[in-house]
């Protein structure tokens, strides 16, 4: 079977948790590819929210296995704290869970690292979520990070020791104040827990998987705007967010890629600092952060809110491939009796495009919008055919501009609050 892949279009947050929580049951194997616990994946059923970081969001489901691939960073601190979360709900974590041993480990230095050097950016910092994402991948680049399977050797605590004196160096430079004394033991601990779970070559695993005839849901993180090479940089993520992540995260090879999902919000949002050519910093905006409850799962800090975003979107859908198109949070949208689609970019020199320039930032961008009428009215326990004609009609303009069907609409955070649209062929 083919490994299908779910990712987000725009700038994270898109509600890839709640969309891979109400797929995993039709896939044998849901796989996180990238990023670490930066992410906050969050998952609500039977009146209860869950928020995921590092482990995969099929994990409340019995009959489905999760990976941690190898393109992950993984906190084993945050992975201890988010088992003993889980444990409460009687889960088969430790059965269902599999972890690469060539994912990186984050080390207690990778977070003190990720505040320095935001710190010192000053102004221009990244708006990082201080979780190490950059340092640790900083360190994997560099061939000098500590990996997973790294933790069954004799060597680790050599090893770790020689990562932590190459980072005190640097933490002095920066004049941070750093005592290993403090976070030794709660790490150590974290790695012998994390000693117990499975810790595997996940390459062979998946593509034995593959073989077998199994199917295979890739699990995104971050969003495809925040990506390190065709994201709004410098202010993105440290990993490849996009479907080519999903292979050299997770040993697949892309002949093996089937369906690309391809999730994003009916608007925008994003957390942290960079270009966001939509952003309403008014009324609207905060309207919509309120009725949208935007506020970052790992953080707390409040989201930028705007339009949608069709340049960007588009952009997307191309880099990734996507097959189809998800779109979350139909319902916050409900608030606004006429809703804006930014289709094409006005530029300082007048021109307009429809394309994604060089430079978001110092580009002077002026979006342009089409207006469409809103639906003004609940979704709640809407089915297809009971969906306002104006959400119908929002949603097929979408499609048309975007040239790919969207074959799935959300109209609250809840798993049945979720309608699968018939599946017509691009
Ligand atoms: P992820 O990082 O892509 O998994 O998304 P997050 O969990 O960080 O953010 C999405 C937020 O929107 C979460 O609080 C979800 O519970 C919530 N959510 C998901 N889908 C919907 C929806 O259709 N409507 C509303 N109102 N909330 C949603
Ligand atoms: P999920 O998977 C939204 C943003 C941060 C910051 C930039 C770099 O929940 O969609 P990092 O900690 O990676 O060095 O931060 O990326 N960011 C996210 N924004 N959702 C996320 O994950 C994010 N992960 C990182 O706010 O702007
Ligand atoms: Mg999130």
């Amino acid at each position: 079977m083919k490994v299908d892949v779910l990712l987000g279009l725009q700038w994270g947050d898109e509600g890839k948790g709640k969309i891979v929580d109400v797929m995993a049951p039709r896939y044998d194997v849901v796989a996180r590819f990238q990023g670490g616990p930066n992410a906050g994946h969050t998952l609500e059923f039977d009146g209860i929210k869950h928020v995921l970081h590092q482990i995969p969001s099929g994990i409340f489901r019995p009959g489905t296995r999760n990976v941690i691939g190898n393109g992950v960073v993984l906190d084993p601190v945050v992975f201890k704290s988010e088992i003993e979360k889980l444990e409460k709900y009687n889960l088969d974590v430790r059965s269902n869970l599999f972890i690469s041993k060539k994912a990186t480990l984050i080390i207690p230095t990778h977070r003190l690292l990720d505040q320095a050097q935001e710190k010192a950016k000053g102004e221009n910092k990244i708006g990082s979520t201080l979780k190490g994402i950059g340092p640790s991948y900083q360190d994997k680049i560099g061939r000098q990070g500590l990996r997973v399977g790294d933790v069954l050797s004799s060597s680790f605590p050599e090893k770790l020791r020689k990562l932590v004196d190459h980072h005190a160096r640097i933490l002095k430079e920066h004049d941070f104040p750093f005592s290993w004394v403090e976070h030794e033991a709660g790490f150590m601990d974290a790695v012998s827990f994390l000693k117990q779970f499975s810790l595997i070559d996940s390459e062979y695993f998946l593509n034995s998987e593959i073989k077998k005839g199994s199917t295979i849901l890739a699990e995104g993180a971050q969003g495809s705007l925040l990506d390190i090479d065709f994201g709004s940089y410098p202010f993105v993520t440290s990993s490849n967010t996009v479907t080519a992540g999903a292979c050299t995260g997770l040993g697949v090879a892309p002949r093996h890629i089937g369906e690309v999902f391809g999730i994003f919000k009916a608007y925008s949002t994003r957390v942290g600092s960079g270009p966001f050519p939509t952003e309403l910093l008014d009324t609207d905006g905060e309207a919509m952060r309120k009725e949208g409850n935007e506020y970052g799962s790992t953080t707390g800090r409040p989201r930028r809110c705007g339009w949608i975003d069709l340049p960007s979107l588009k952009y997307s859908i191309m880099i990734n491939g996507v097959t189809q198109l998800l779109m979350m949070k139909a319902d916050v949208l409900s608030i606004f009796p006429s809703i804006k689609v930014c289709t094409r970019y006005r530029l300082a020199d007048g021109t307009e495009t429809d394309q994604l320039p060089y430079e978001l930032i110092h580009e002077n961008i002026t979006p342009v919008y089409d207006e469409l009428k809103g639906w003004n009215c609940s979704l709640k326990g809407l089915n297809e055919a009971q969906l306002p004609p104006a959400l119908n009609a929002y949603v097929e303009f979408l499609e048309r501009e975007l040239d790919v069907p969207i074959s799935l609409i959300s109209t609250g955070p809840d798993r049945s609050e979720t309608i699968h649209r018939f599946r017509r062929e691009a």
